[in-house]
């Protein structure tokens, strides 16, 4: 399973670089505004820092407009990956980028036959968003189950990623299902390492190590 980082946040990437476990980098219109520095210098940046796939969103709303913008984004770095969302338009582009061999990761997907239409235009990774819908009251993990299904059933090759990741319950479900790929928020990394009994068992361990140190 890959990690990947939702975030544009500098600090966070060499963070979660560091400790080896980036594969790649979402980011989305929101995460950049987040940022005080200038869209281009951020992205090279980024793009410079990670060893992986980074998914860079556009914003037209019409397929020649998201085109467009996808070509000269990816000019930016061989690993980038054009973000559209999954709208009539979007998936027009996905298609023709998928020709031009320019790679597209097609986001806000809430159902399973919206995924099944993404990885009919051609699109590399799909991004079913998990808590928005659990915000909603539904079962956000159960399109995850219901895409893999599908994609298996008939072999697309579109990779999941399971994407609006709020905490670790969310990973270890994502994981169990068998997704190729989970993004999350750095705080939800970090969470991931976390146990009250490593801690507790390495507090004994060091106590235990002063006694053997008083007989060396
Ligand atoms: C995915 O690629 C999106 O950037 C992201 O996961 C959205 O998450 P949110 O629902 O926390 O905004």
């Amino acid at each position: 399973m890959k990690f990947f980082l939702d975030t544009a946040n500098l600090e966070e990437i060499r963070k979660a670089k560091e400790w080896g476990l980036l594969d790649g980098v979402t980011t989305n219109p929101t995460l950049v505004s987040k940022e005080d520095m200038p869209f281009q210098g951020l992205v090279t940046e980024i793009l410079r820092l990670v060893d992986g796939p980074v998914s860079l969103e556009v914003v037209s709303e019409h397929a020649q407009g998201m085109i467009s913008e996808a070509r000269e984004l990816n000019k930016l770095g061989e690993n980038v990956v054009i973000k559209i969302p999954l709208t009539p338009e979007g998936l027009k582009a996905v298609k023709i980028l998928a020709q031009e061999g320019i790679k597209t990761n097609v986001t806000l997907c809430f159902s399973p036959t919206q995924a099944l239409l993404a990885a009919k235009a051609g699109a590399d990774y799909i991004s079913p968003f998990i808590g928005r819908l659990d915000d909603i009251s539904s079962y956000g993990m159960r399109l995850v189950e219901d895409i893999k299904d599908i994609y298996g059933n008939y072999g697309f090759e579109t990779q999941i990623i399971v994407a609006s990741i709020r905490h670790p319950m969310h990973v270890l479900e994502a994981a169990l299902i068998g997704a190729d790929i989970a993004t999350m928020p750095f705080p939800v990394l970090e969470k991931l390492f976390h146990h009250p009994l490593t801690d507790i068992g390495i507090q004994r361990f060091l106590r235990d190590w002063e006694k053997v140190k008083a007989r060396i």
